[in-house]
């Protein structure tokens, strides 16, 4: 299982579901809403329903649900079944505390791209 924003989908998008895909034979993806992103102080581009369709259609993907606040993480490694929690590397540390529950992998991002960025450039 993974979690993320998945706005103005990019290559580091795309890099991190597939092998996030490697750790196991199902890969649930929590896209998170516009709601729960404005209380991170984070505006999207893409709306939430866009952001969904576009990660389901992603070949290593196999179901999307929503992400709607920071602590639903346990219910959901336990209602999915979930054997491994995957996030990108700029998460290190953080998601330590699911350890209790399932495996905890933190992958490389790919350098030199992020939504931010985009948005950036395209300003
Ligand atoms: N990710 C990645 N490589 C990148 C950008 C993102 O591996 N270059 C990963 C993140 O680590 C996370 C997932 O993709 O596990 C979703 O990240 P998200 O925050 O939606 O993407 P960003 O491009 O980092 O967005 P922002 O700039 O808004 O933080």
């Amino acid at each position: 299982m993974t979690y993320g924003t998945f706005d103005m989908f990019h290559i580091g998008h795309l890099k991190l579901l597939n092998r996030a895909k490697t750790f196991g034979d199902r890969l649930i993806v929590a896209v998170s809403t516009d709601e729960f992103n404005l209380t991170k102080g984070k505006k999207t581009v893409i709306p939430f329903e866009d952001r969904c369709e576009i990660v389901k259609n992603i070949k290593s993907v196999d179901r999307v649900i929503a992400e709607l606040s920071w602590d639903q993480k346990i219910q959901d490694i336990q209602n999915y079944e979930i054997e491994t929690f995957v996030i990108g590397n700029d998460w290190t540390g953080k998601f330590d505390f699911l350890k209790k529950y399932c495996n905890v992998i933190y992958i490389p991002r790919t350098e030199g791209i992020s939504s931010t960025d985009l948005k950036k450039k395209l300003k």
